[in-house]
């Protein structure tokens, strides 16, 4: 593979052990830097020493980044071997467990980032809701009623959920080639989905009916939800984190309009205390072809698009101002060899020559992937994208 990674990875490795030394006085110290150095301000070292975290703040890159949601998983040998023994909240709760299963596809291949292993659910968890993965949540008692809302508590995160944060700290100093690590979030609407529902479905109805039936309710539960993973995804920077992301999964249940008036004030208010923080930024929207106008204005800095939506099309609504993440189609990895290219090579065209892309799926990788699929495209997309002058 003919790419400058060679030529980068010294730099990028001094570069690391740099953040790692600094990183707990960067965490303690970071509303300070942030708020003397102004929005832009304090974060150059940071993104000069990654790829990934470069291309989220549109900076020029040698090569276009790549990492694959849900990468740590099923599709793994590895994973399925330690999962045959533990129980999958057992993975998430146990930081020395959660940590490997984390770095496993990092070492198998080159991934420019590295993305905590947990589940949107688990910081609801931490608030006291009973639910069980089966595989997917299904919640004991689902939140339906102004009692229920009012009764839900605050997070309080190293005290409801503090083996994530030990996680972090435990995953950071051991990443391979100083790549980034992504702390995340459910977004408050996907989570509200899973609440009210009580269980993983394709419509969601009860949950949609319930905006429209108790919307006021809807409104509490959805602040409550964006205080609580403002507070979470706070935590995680402190202790490590260096991009924050929030799932929007189920987007795509809504019309504009109710996603405008729903889901959107409570992603604004969850990014909003995220700001200072000062990392990226990343707003995943699945399904989110008709919401892209909604979401041109959201301050992040990173709107992730499934395959549905082109590159091309997405960026001239979001506007110079928003790197993009995404969008091959996890069933695209089924592809012969040379196919796969071709499909790859049909994404970073759509994204365009313009800084800001980060390679990505447009959603989850199927348990049933191949890994060598998985590696044959890592490798594809560096090297194509460091060949045509795309920096
Ligand atoms: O590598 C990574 O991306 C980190 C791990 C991760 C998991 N869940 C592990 C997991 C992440 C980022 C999530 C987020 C998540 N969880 C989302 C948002 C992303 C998306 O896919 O839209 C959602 C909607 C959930 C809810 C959830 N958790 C479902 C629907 C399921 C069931 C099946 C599945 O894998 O999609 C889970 C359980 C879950 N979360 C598993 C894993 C590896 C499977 C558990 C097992 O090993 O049996």
């Amino acid at each position: 593979m003919n790419r400058p990674v060679t030529t980068t990875a010294p730099e990028a490795a001094s570069a690391r052990e740099t953040a790692a030394v600094t990183a707990p006085e960067a965490a303690s110290t970071r509303e300070t830097a942030a708020a003397q150095a102004g929005p832009a301000g304090g974060r150059a070292s940071a993104a000069e020493s990654s790829v990934f975290l470069a291309a989220c703040r549109r900076q020029s890159v040698p090569y276009t980044p790549i990492w694959v949601m849900r990468q740590a998983g099923r599709y793994l040998p590895e994973y399925r071997q330690l999962r045959a023994r533990v129980d999958f909240q057992e993975l998430t709760r146990r930081p020395d467990l959660a940590a490997e299963v984390t770095l496993q596809p990092l070492r198998r291949f080159e991934l420019d980032a590295a993305i905590l292993f947990s589940d949107i659910m688990t910081p609801v968890q931490g608030m006291g809701v009973e639910l069980e993965f089966a595989p997917g949540p299904v919640v004991r008692n689902p939140i339906r009623t102004d009692a229920q809302i009012e009764a839900l508590p605050e997070l309080v995160p190293e005290r409801d959920v503090p083996f994530v944060m030990e996680s972090i700290r435990l995953i950071r100093p051991n990443i391979p080639r100083g790549a980034p690590l992504i702390g995340f979030a459910g977004g408050p609407f996907t989570l509200l989905c899973y609440l009210v529902c009580g269980r993983p479905s394709k419509e969601f109805g009860p949950a949609r009916s319930f905006l429209y039936a108790q919307p006021e309710a809807a409104t509490r539960l959805l602040d409550k939800l964006a205080d609580a993973m403002a507070a979470y995804l706070r935590a995680q920077a402190a202790a490590g984190a260096q991009a924050l992301m929030l799932f929007e999964s189920w987007a795509g249940l809504l019309a504009p309009r109710q996603f405008e008036h729903f889901a959107l004030p409570a992603v604004r208010r969850t990014m909003a205390a995220l700001r200072s923080t000062g990392v990226p930024l990343i707003y995943y929207v699945n399904q989110g072809s008709a919401l892209m106008q909604s979401v041109s204005d959201l301050d992040v800095d990173v709107i992730g698009v499934d395959w549905r939506s082109p590159l091309r099309q997405v960026r001239e609504i979001l506007g110079a101002g928003k790197a993009i993440q995404g969008n091959l189609d996890p069933a695209a990895l089924f592809a012969p060899g040379e196919e796969l290219k071709r499909h790859a090579r049909a994404v970073l065209e759509s994204a365009g020559p313009a800084p800001g892309h980060i390679f990505n799926l447009g959603h989850g990788i199927w348990p049933e992937t191949s890994p060598d699929a998985v590696a044959r495209l890592v490798d594809y997309v560096h090297e194509a994208s460091s060949g045509g002058g795309r920096s």
